[in-house]
């Protein structure tokens, strides 16, 4: 007898509508049960097991010997921030060195988050506005006086604000540097993919600081890249000297996470964990990850020839050099305070754009603006 009699007490004939439904009750007592969507138990204090490993191989590399060797503990956290976080208060309670070096400019909330987090922020230069690329000179002789064993953070690509990287030579010439003075690298990797459109380039730099087999930690968002900015779903690894020492790191992990909130949210890493299992939606998800960021490419391309086919005045090769979602255009507050009062565009007043936010359409509108507040206000 089907359900829907049992329940309504009708007739017991078997109408065809009555027997699908039947069919559903039944896939649905198999199927549900199993559906990530509808478990809605606490997760461990250190996310979902699976999520993290998936997250560790997708940043350090599936052949990641650090990871063979059991050296790499993942909690999974809130997104970018939240791994941030945790890593600066881990750092607060256990490292040696309390001080913490940040780029300039950098992601307005780095130095906030780690000072609450119970650090010291100091600052190296990153950014050269005459050349509207890297300072990096600058950049290896602050880090060369850093005090030994400090902490450094680095962007690991498409720097936010600037969309300027270092080369690979100099990410080696950094990492030999850092090394030598045994200065702990945290990095922030917030658009890996983004940045050329493969996961695995993005991911180069900070795999040549995990082949040396040194210690590090890693800050991973997934806002950008899945587009999963509200589940705030992000991860941060602790890269070890032995698998012994990341048994005691995870413990004391945990011991910072219990009293912030418990243990993550299960929605947002169940969706990235199911992509990033399956061979088939991963490969789609790669297709429209260098989808995305070929169109920035071809953005910034069309800026750059706009705004050279108006003659506007200076070299705005900068605007094809950067890379990632944003571009330091170079314009000063008061070009940005023209624009958005006579063309209604806005912007960050340090001439921050993004790149995403282009396209076809309003592209000659913004090469127009840059042009007229240029060539008006020098
Ligand atoms: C450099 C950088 N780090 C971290 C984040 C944190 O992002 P979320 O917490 O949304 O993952 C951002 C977001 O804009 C960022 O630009």
């Amino acid at each position: 007898m089907c359900p829907v009699c049992v329940y309504t007490s009708a007739c017991g004939k078997l109408s065809a509508w009555k027997f699908m439904i039947y069919w559903c009750c039944i896939l649905n007592m198999i199927f549900l049960p199993m559906s990530r969507s509808r478990f809605k138990e606490y997760l461990p204090i250190t996310g979902l097991a699976e999520y993290n490993k998936l997250s560790a191989k997708l940043i350090f590399g599936a052949d990641s010997p650090a990871i063979q060797e059991n050296r790499v503990v993942t909690v999974q956290c809130l997104s970018g921030t939240g791994s941030l976080r945790v890593g600066g208060e881990f750092l607060a309670r256990h490292y040696h060195e309390r001080t913490i070096y940040i780029p300039v400019p950098t992601w307005g909330n780095h130095p906030k988050v780690f000072t609450l987090a119970g650090l010291t922020a100091m600052s190296y230069r990153y950014y050269d506005p005459a050349t509207r690329g890297l300072d990096f000179n600058g950049l290896m002789e602050d880090l060369s006086s850093a005090p030994l064993g400090s902490i450094v953070l680095l962007h690991a690509c498409a720097h936010n604000p600037t969309g300027v990287d270092p080369t690979i030579d100099q990410w080696e010439q950094i990492r030999q540097l850092m090394r030598s003075k045994s200065l702990l690298p945290f990095f922030d990797s917030a658009y890996q993919g983004f940045a050329s459109g493969s996961l695995d380039k993005d991911a180069q730099p900070v795999r040549m600081f995990v082949a040396d087999g040194g210690e590090l930690l890693m800050a991973q968002s997934y806002a950008k890249n899945m587009g999963l900015y509200g589940e705030r779903v992000g991860a941060l690894s602790i890269v070890c000297g032995s698998a012994d020492v990341a048994v005691r790191v995870e413990s004391q992990l945990k011991l910072v996470i219990r009293p912030m909130y418990s243990s993550p949210p299960l929605h947002g890493s169940s969706v990235v964990a199911t992509i990033l299992r399956d061979s088939e939606m991963f490969n789609e998800w790669t297709v429209e990850l260098k989808a995305m960021a070929d169109r920035i490419i071809s953005m910034r391309e069309q800026l750059f020839d706009a705004l050279k086919s108006r003659g506007t005045p200076g070299d705005w090769s900068h605007i094809i050099k950067q890379i990632g979602m944003f571009t330091f255009t170079g314009l000063n507050s008061e070009q940005v305070a023209f624009m958005r009062q006579e063309y209604h565009i806005y912007m960050t007043s340090d001439g921050r754009i993004s790149m995403a936010g282009l396209n076809t359409k309003n592209l000659p509108h913004l090469a127009d603006a840059i042009h007229a507040a240029v060539t008006k206000l020098k």
